[in-house]
């Protein structure tokens, strides 16, 4: 057993993600949607550092699936929480593509 379900990490600690896309409103309307649901204990949003994909940023990795998410705005997090985090389903618009395994920094 996991101590959660699901565990989503928002890159608020990198120096890129937090400037170009507001990731810290994405992390706290994430946390927001957990606690307004009651799903504090079977779902975890954690700031994250540096992702090594700057610039494709915010950027937000749920597991256990290892879905990878890019440019996240603060609008997506409802699509995220209620899509994927409830419903099971990648949001397909914001999944990210690296452009080669490992770093991604543009
Ligand atoms: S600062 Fe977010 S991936 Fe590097």
């Amino acid at each position: 057993m996991n101590p959660f379900e699901q565990h989503v990490f928002v890159c608020t600690g990198g120096k890129v993600c937090p400037v170009e896309g507001g990731s810290a409103a994405v992390h706290a309307r994430l946390k927001e949607l957990v606690a307004q649901a009651g799903l504090e204990s079977a779902i975890r949003i954690n700031h994250a550092g540096c992702m090594s994909q700057c610039g494709h940023g915010p950027m937000v990795v749920v597991y256990p699936e290892g879905v990878w998410y890019c440019a996240v705005r603060v609008e997506d997090a409802g699509a995220i929480f209620n899509e994927h985090l409830l419903g099971g389903k990648a949001v397909e618009r914001l999944l990210y593509h690296p452009l080669q395994p490992g770093s991604n920094k543009t």
